[in-house]
């Protein structure tokens, strides 16, 4: 049965401010948030599904989870808590590395901030994970209660699960929420839309129900002997805004802010207004970019973040509705259908309305790599390996799997250049911890397939001539894209030269925590499925 569109209100996620006023003056708090089993409704028709879902009660735990409103420069202490019981909702797989063995009792999971910059110890490393009161433990779990200086760029970033082999089913049974840090002092000077009405976050993901109202994963891998569940990506029909299915509305003839998630295991969303509406970007993932650009469309790969503002006074209808057009497996796939072509309704009062903010001239400039002064270059290149059949069977970064040991070890406070080589058929979106990252071009591999032959053997870019490869077409960043990022779509068939920095973007100065700790970071394809066997590989910062 079909699910009408456009009946469900679009929900505020509950936030929970991470500082507190003492006398007017924000101090730092601990936190307590737990992850609980409950029911959520995702749409009007559709019965209560199963879920995880963070939140400081079960009563109030949310899908997505609420949002935290951190301030710049005030530190942050949250205990993630797991409190699920025994037995997944939905299907995993043993034959993938993973924290969940037929001896695991609990549930898996820890929590990473996406886009944060903290020490690793609070990084939520896939292998620190633990169950429902911490009973068992992963081999690089190191603390009960994370910290978050908050000491980074003002923007929104977002957390989510991050346990070895589970991200993609602990993702999609809800384990996901945002994270704004503000900086008013800079900020409020811009004059962009405020207050909780018209600045929120759409956090944006697709799923695919049973009738029974229960979140439907395949539970048979395309490749079964190999691996009887593991699938290369998974998609869903619905889409889903701020935990309703294709929810609606109302809004005032004025500008909005909308900091918009992709937490879509592995869709891509390229998202429009039916009829004509704009959008202007203000930051790209966790960072303002230098200037407002303004576009009828955005592309969005999973765990991408868009920051746009959207003037409904500009809207020649009442009725605006926001579309995806974005194919799926993104770009090799199949165009979107009916269901996953619209997201959400906006209904336009009809009357003009005063508005006092602005979208300024310019945003904020942070500092520009100087190329001259990169140390360090590294070639990391994208695997995928298939089967008998043809089907996937795993995908690597450079050809190893996460357990083999570190081979990235930047310096702290460095920029270092990368060039992402995409071996394979899809794009994949690359994020660094820690790191922030600025894409610079992308370059088409010609005679693809004697380089491919070559790395697939030697697994060495230097050695297979990629200089001689690395010749074709350049794509140009897109201008809303060039600033300072946490993650990049990798196109296939291409080199992307990539600038990642170590350091923090608004001072000159270095973290106030020991970057260089255990258990280190990650950087990994973030289609969540590929993570999971095993695009991901650890790096570690060196003094
Ligand atoms: Cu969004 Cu390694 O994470
Ligand atoms: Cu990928």
């Amino acid at each position: 049965s079909k699910l009408k569109m456009f009946v469900d209100d679009l929900p505020r996620m509950p936030t929970i401010p991470a500082y507190h006023l003492s006398d007017g003056v924000p101090k730092s708090v601990s936190l307590k948030i737990s992850m609980f089993k409950k029911k959520w409704k995702f749409h009007r028709d559709l019965p209560a599904t199963t879920v995880y879902a963070f939140g400081r009660t079960k009563e109030t735990a949310t899908v997505p989870g609420p949002t935290i409103e951190a301030l710049y420069g005030v530190d942050t202490h949250v205990r993630w808590q797991n409190r699920l019981p025994p037995n997944h909702i939905l299907p995993w797989d043993p034959t993938i590395p993973t924290a969940m063995t037929n001896k695991t009792r609990g549930i898996p999971t820890v929590v990473h901030l996406h886009g944060g910059m903290h020490e690793p110890e609070s990084d939520g490393n896939a292998n620190a994970w633990f169950t429902a009161k911490f009973n068992e433990k992963g081999p690089t779990w190191t603390k009960k209660t994370y910290h978050y200086p908050n000491n980074q760029q003002p923007g929104t970033i977002w957390y989510h699960d991050h346990a070895m082999g589970l991200t993609r089913v602990n993702l999609l049974a809800g384990l996901l929420g945002a994270y704004i840090i503000r900086h008013p002092a800079v900020e409020e000077p811009l004059g962009l839309p405020r207050g909780d009405e018209f600045d929120l976050p759409l956090i944006v993901f697709d799923r695919s129900f049973r009738t029974d109202g229960s979140i439907f994963m395949n539970s048979t891998g395309n490749n079964p002997s190999i691996h009887p569940q593991w699938q290369p990506e998974y998609f869903g029909d619905a889409i889903i805004v701020n935990g309703k299915a294709w929810p609606r509305l109302t809004v005032r003839r004025r500008k909005y802010r909308f900091r918009i998630i992709n937490a879509s295991n592995a869709r891509f969303f390229r998202f429009f207004f039916t009829n004509g509406l704009t959008f202007t970007h203000v930051a790209s993932d966790s960072a303002y970019i230098e200037k407002p650009v303004t576009a009828d469309d955005t592309l969005l790969g999973p765990s991408e973040i868009t920051d746009i503002i959207v003037d409904f006074s500009q809207s020649k209808t009442n009725v605006a509705i926001l579309a995806n057009d974005a194919v799926y497996p993104y770009p090799s796939g199949d165009s979107v259908n009916e269901a996953n072509g619209k997201v959400m309704k906006f209904i336009i009062l009809p009357y003009p309305e005063a508005d006092t903010s602005r979208v300024p001239e310019r945003f904020l400039e942070y500092p520009v790599p100087d190329l001259s002064s990169v140390a360090v270059t590294r070639y990391i290149a994208m695997y995928e390996y298939t089967s008998s059949i043809d089907e996937p069977t795993h995908l690597y970064l450079n050809g190893k799997p996460y357990s083999a040991p570190v081979t990235e070890t930047p310096k702290e406070g460095s920029t270092e250049v990368w060039y992402v080589i995409n071996l394979t058929d899809d794009n994949h979106p690359f994020h660094i911890h820690l790191g922030l990252l600025k894409a610079l071009d992308q370059t088409k591999l010609v005679g693809f397939d004697e380089f491919k032959d070559c790395m697939m053997k030697i697994k060495d870019a230097v050695k297979c001539h990629v200089e001689k490869h690395a010749r074709g077409n350049k794509v140009k960043v897109p201008a809303h894209e060039k600033g300072w990022k946490n993650v990049y779509k990798m196109m296939p068939g291409y080199v992307t030269k990539i600038v990642t920095r170590f350091s923090y973007i608004h001072t000159n100065s270095s973290y106030e925590f020991d970057a260089t700790a255990e258990p280190g970071y990650a950087y990994h394809c973030h289609v969540l499925d590929h993570e999971d066997n095993a695009m991901m590989r650890p790096f570690k910062v060196i003094k």
